[in-house]
């Protein structure tokens, strides 16, 4: 009943002309009807670029953050409106390297999602835990904390225009994926809090993607999942063929 959610995040890869290129590999690979929403993440600079190739198409595009504010002295920022100008209908938030190497904190996150959400944006916002932490026995503490700070004050109607990532931060990157059942075990006890929080019925359309080292032969297995919506992808989706491939898994 939860439509699949397959998003690519390019991360600082692929510069305008490199990214339209690759994105006319993507629109042939991917032309058959596929009941998934499909979405690409681009740095900033090759949105625009990329958005004319894929106009006529069914993938959609995002972008790698935004934030809280509209317009001011915010060196180096991105409205949510201008994204919405260029084309973008998503939006990642939170991810762990925005929080690992650019000092991002759950208010933060926040403030971007509530801004993001009155823009009229669909955030996808990103948790996970380090491998110290799931070491500790915290994973619970670590991605609920996360949770419920990324999502204080919104309401159940705007937490269904949102997406959360599950994507533990020893699984980013570095081909060591989490099993399924590892997996599913985080994304039952994040659906658990978005019934305490949202209620049942909101917490049951939500839509959770794992991210981590998903390629094409784990891909169909973790999206079986009972409580695993589909998956946000790094590496493989800068491969036309393994990210359609991912995406048909769903
Ligand atoms: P990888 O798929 O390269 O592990 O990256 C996951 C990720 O960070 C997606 O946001």
């Amino acid at each position: 009943m939860r439509k699949t959610i397959v998003a690519g995040n390019w991360k600082l890869n692929l510069g305008p002309d490199e990214g339209a290129a690759f994105a006319e590999i993507l629109v042939q690979h991917l032309d058959e009807p596929i009941d998934c929403d499909i979405i690409v993440c681009p740095p900033y600079v090759t949105i625009s670029a990329v958005s004319k190739v894929l106009q006529s198409s069914r993938i959609e595009l995002g972008a790698q953050n935004a934030h809280w504010e509209e317009a001011g002295a915010f060196t180096g920022e991105v409205a949510p409106s201008m994204l919405l100008t260029i084309g973008c209908r998503w939006v990642i938030l939170g991810h762990s390297e925005r929080r690992q190497l650019f000092g991002e904190t759950d208010e933060g996150v926040n403030k971007r999602l509530l801004a993001c959400l009155s823009a009229g944006l669909s955030p996808i916002v990103c948790v996970g835990e380090t491998l110290a932490e799931r070491d500790g026995g915290r994973v619970q503490e670590i991605v609920l904390g996360q949770i419920d700070r990324s999502l204080a004050g919104i309401t159940a109607e705007q937490a269904l225009a949102t997406t959360l990532a599950y994507e533990p931060v020893w699984a980013i990157g570095t081909g060591r994926t989490a099993t399924p059942a590892q997996a599913e075990e985080v994304h039952a006890m994040i659906r658990q809090r978005l019934a305490q929080t949202f209620g049942e019925e909101t917490a049951q359309q939500m839509r959770l993607q794992y991210g981590g080292s998903v390629k094409p032969d784990n891909a169909a297995e973790l999206f079986g999942q009972e409580n695993i919506d589909g998956g946000l992808i790094g590496g493989a989706s800068l491969d036309a063929e393994s990210f359609a491939a991912i995406v048909r898994a769903g």
